[in-house]
């Protein structure tokens, strides 16, 4: 029986540690909580939440969120059984709910996969809009 080298058996284990490495990355990526910078959370929503800000901010909405995060929030969109391990949470809980619209605004702008950035698909006047639909559907 051919022993392997020295050099080879110390190849092959940092092969195993740096694959092993990259499976508890991806595996941390989807069960780490998601916080937005300090600075973000103060922030405040240029926007009162009156009606034609939520009717704007729904606009956007449907275009860009709704099929992930379903019309209501509920995240049951049609482009969910596309995702696979971490999914939408529902908007309309507390979870989401309780947080700022600052914490809100840096997460829609900045995103975290799969959820896609929407620095470049919605203006900043937009991103603030859907905040107030999505604060709208609170408790529906
Ligand atoms: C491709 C599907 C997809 C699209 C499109 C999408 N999201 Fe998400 N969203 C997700 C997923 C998946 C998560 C969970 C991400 C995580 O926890 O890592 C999420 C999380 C969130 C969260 C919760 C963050 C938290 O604190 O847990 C908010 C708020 C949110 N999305 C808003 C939006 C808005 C607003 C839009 C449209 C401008 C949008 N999303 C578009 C898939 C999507």
């Amino acid at each position: 029986m051919k022993l392997i080298s020295r050099k080879q058996m110390w190849s092959n284990l940092s092969l195993g540690s740096i694959a092993l490495l990259f499976s508890s990355f991806a595996l941390a990526q989807h069960t780490a909580p998601w916080n937005a910078p300090e600075s973000a959370k103060s922030q405040k929503n240029p926007f009162p939440p009156d009606k034609s800000s939520i009717k704007r901010g729904k606009d956007s909405y449907i275009t860009e969120c709704a099929r992930c995060h379903g019309e209501t929030g509920k995240g049951n969109g049609p482009a969910v059984v596309r995702l696979d391990k971490v999914i939408p949470p529902d908007l309309t809980n507390d979870q989401v709910q309780n947080q700022s619209d600052g914490e809100l605004y840096w997460k829609i702008s900045e995103g975290r996969r799969p959820m896609p950035y929407k620095k470049k698909a919605l203006t900043d006047d937009q991103r603030w809009d859907v905040i107030n639909y999505i604060r709208s559907l609170k408790g529906k």
